[in-house]
């Protein structure tokens, strides 16, 4: 309605203007053309009347002549009077109606002129002043009045006519116009929309796609692409990524829409020990990477609440307001029993999805119970999600494995909410996948996101081919992006980070003193080199691999004994799983043995601590130590092994990387090693303690420049702003619906 008054006012107006003017012109028009008529017909009557007139002259009762021949003269309906003026100018005859103020001068009339236009009272009238000549002897002039108000009648009239004819014009016009708009403009919104939903880059001659939008379908996606990369990519080079332009991202592009993250783990944990509460940050490369954004971005995490004292410090909603010293966000905490927990925590999601994602030959264990919970934790999640938003279309952030079915609940009470999924670790392939019995209800579930994000575009292609394999859905793989059931969901790569500068910086004392303190602690001597690793115990980390790796290096170079000491920090986790358990005694045994066989009363050569520890100190294990060695079998990212680059501000230090880690795809200047080479690993270890200054210095300072630049404020930015471009375009896909 709105498409077809926005045509037809216009054309009104112009209709309206176009004859507005031809009525002028038909009112000039129209008193020229009869003027000039009865200028004619006045030279005519004066000629018929020559004759006559002068009979009457030359008669005896020449006065009652010329009386009864300009009565007989002025019968004429548009004749209105006459009068006749010697060659001396006195008027001899005049009819009956002749205008008194009419005088043989014609002092009435424009200058120099012998006929025009007058008023008599309210009627026009036209007066012609006719020489009347016979032999050429000039013997008067006669004065003929014409009545013209027959004039006006006939103009206005005319303009009647044009008025309506005009009038139907418009109607006639705008009525065409509006059939032939709506008629058209239906098609091409028809067409845009297929062509935006993809199906005319899926199948160019989808019957979505009108015909005459068909050859433009594919120039059309494609330039829309082009101008959205070089935007992203233009975007993100420009931006210098730091709280500051994520929360301006936050403010520009998302209008400060309302933003939720969901995750498992929460990232201030209350404990109680012997007594006493502590706030705990837990060691999850996930919470290391929002916390920094959520204290730029605040709103609500959605997390469960797992600390023994957490429920000492929510208020009625069971919020609380963090981090502790200096709160900008809250924590919802949801509380789970413990079979929930055993089932939806310990059970499906780290006995089963964990294994199954990580390729690291531990063999993945479905039970139907933990299925059941972990289907109803996603649920309790899910309505304290409903419970928490404001609006309609939050932006909301679900984080990991843990929520699989999270997205489609989400969207199936919120549709309009944009459903941001992350998934930290990495997906295997299709036959991997496919031994998981709820393959297809996690999947269905994960395609409710809007975006999902993977760290590597390997692990987005495997996502890919296993919908591809088990899924009814169309996938255009040019784009990335997954349809099913009317539903889209662009799958991403997007690398995580670490906030640069790290907070953990902050009162670090410098570097001498770091490798001072902790040498003393371990009680090893000052010129011992310090190699380190920090991982959560968890079977995925290459731990027992690392260790066979500083074993080798003492078999192969003896040297190194007693010159280069280990420091492996595991915090415990998810220790009530039987392979965990298992797993920690391999690590100590695995320890022990390697101390007996090269240790003394002086020397160990690697110093196991099976404890939490905060990330201030993890940073200062950093600076104290020669290198840092990141032996994962399979790894989404590992931001440890990002960390220890940002903890070196003295340039110094080597890193160890597996080729199995998302962050080796960054960071190729560190060495880079199978873990399960074990040889290559020792060999690792010589080159790392025995290189120089120098090349450490070339190594860590491209490691820094690029962590500095590809922070975790880049990170989420790139997701926002992919988030923020989604939402638009699906306002702009509406947009046409609005206005029909
Ligand atoms: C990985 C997962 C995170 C998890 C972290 C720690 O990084 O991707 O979701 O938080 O491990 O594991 P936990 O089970 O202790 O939370």
């Amino acid at each position: 309605m709105r498409l077809s008054l926005r045509f037809i006012l216009p054309l009104f107006l112009v209709l309206a203007v176009i004859t507005w003017a031809t009525l002028l012109l038909v009112d000039r028009f129209v008193e020229k053309w009869f003027v000039r008529d009865v200028e004619i017909r006045s030279q005519f009557v004066a000629h018929t009347l020559e004759n006559p007139l002068l009979a009457a002259l030359e008669a005896g009762d020449s006065q009652a002549r010329l009386d009864s021949l300009f009565r007989s003269a002025t019968k004429d309906e548009r004749l209105y009077a006459l009068a006749f003026c010697n060659p001396q100018s006195n008027m001899l005859v005049k009819s009956e109606y002749f205008p008194p103020s009419l005088n043989c001068s014609g002092d009435l009339l424009p200058a120099h002129k012998a006929s025009g236009l007058l008023r008599f009272g309210n009627a026009p009238i036209h007066v012609s002043f006719v020489g009347v000549t016979v032999n050429n002897k000039n013997i008067g002039t006669l004065i003929l009045v014409h009545d013209m108000s027959y004039v006006e009648r006939r103009s206005s009239e005319t303009k009647r006519y044009i008025f309506y004819f005009f009038a139907l014009l418009a109607v006639v016009i705008s009525f065409t116009t509006v059939v032939i708009a709506q008629l058209s403009w239906r098609g091409w919104i028809n067409g845009m929309r297929a062509v935006m939903r993809g199906e005319g880059l899926l199948r160019p001659f989808s019957p979505g796609v009108s015909s005459e939008l068909r050859p433009i379908v594919k120039d059309l996606r494609a330039m829309m692409r082009s101008l959205e990369s070089e935007k992203a990519v233009r975007d993100e080079a420009h931006i210098s990524w730091s709280p500051k332009s994520l929360k301006e991202i936050l403010q520009n592009d998302l209008a400060g829409d309302e933003i939720l993250i969901v995750s498992n783990r929460e990232p201030y944990i209350h404990i109680r020990k012997e007594g006493k509460v502590e706030v705990q940050f837990p060691a999850s490369g996930l919470v290391s990477a929002l916390e920094p954004v959520m204290r730029a971005c605040s709103g609500t995490w959605i997390a469960h609440g797992s600390g023994n004292a957490d429920r000492e410090f929510v208020d009625k909603k069971d919020h609380v307001q963090v981090p502790p010293d200096n709160p900008s966000y809250q924590i919802r905490r949801v509380w789970l029993t413990e079979q929930e927990e055993q089932g939806y925590y310990y059970g499906f999601s780290n006995e089963g999805l964990w294994p199954l994602c990580h390729v690291a030959h531990t063999r993945p264990v479905f039970r139907s119970k933990d299925w059941e919970a972990y289907v109803a934790v996603n649920r309790k999640f899910a309505e304290a999600i409903f419970e928490e938003t404001k609006t309609e279309n939050p932006v909301i952030l679900v984080q990991d494995y843990h929520f699989a079915l999270l997205p489609r609940m989400i969207k199936q009470r919120l549709p309009k909410a944009s459903v941001i999924t992350f998934w930290h670790i990495p997906w295997p392939n299709p036959e991997a996948f496919g031994i998981c019995p709820w393959r297809e209800e996690i999947l269905h579930g994960m395609l409710g996101s809007s975006i999902l994000g993977f760290h590597t575009r390997f692990h987005c292609n495997n996502f890919i081919d296993t919908v591809d394999r088990f899924m009814e859905t169309r996938i255009d793989r040019e784009t990335s992006t997954i349809a099913s059931g009317g539903h889209y969901t662009a799958v991403r790569n997007y690398p995580i980070s670490i906030e640069w500068p790290p907070r953990w910086l902050e009162g670090q004392p410098p570097i001498p003193q770091c490798q001072r303190q902790v040498r003393q602690e371990l009680q090893i001597a000052p010129e011992v080199k310090l190699g380190v690793g920090v991982d959560r115990l968890d079977y995925t980390k290459g731990i027992l691999e690392r260790f066979l790796a500083v074993e080798r290096l003492l078999e192969l170079s003896p040297e190194f004994l007693g010159r280069f000491s280990f420091l492996q920090i595991a915090s415990p986790s998810r220790s009530s799983i039987e392979h965990y358990k298992q797993f920690d005694q391999a690590v100590r045994q695995e320890a022990e043995r390697i101390n007996k066989r090269f240790g003394s009363s002086t020397y160990l050569p690697i110093h196991l601590l099976v404890e939490h520890h905060s990330p201030q100190d993890v940073f200062r294990l950093f600076r104290a130590s020669d290198l840092c060695f990141v032996s994962s079998l399979h790894d989404g990212m590992n931001l440890v092994a990002k960390e220890f680059v940002a903890a070196r501000e003295d340039e110094q230090g080597v890193l160890i990387l597996s080729q199995f880690t998302g962050a080796s795809r960054e960071l190729p200047e560190a060495l880079i090693v199978n873990p399960y080479d074990i040889d290559q690993c020792a060999a690792a270890l010589q080159i790392a303690l025995e290189m120089p200054v120098r090349e450490q210095r070339h190594r860590m300072r491209s490691m820094r420049a690029y962590v500095a630049e590809f922070n975790v404020y880049r990170w989420a930015g790139r997701i926002l702003i992919d988030a923020a471009r989604m939402r638009q375009q699906h306002r702009f896909r509406e947009r046409p619906r609005l206005g029909l």
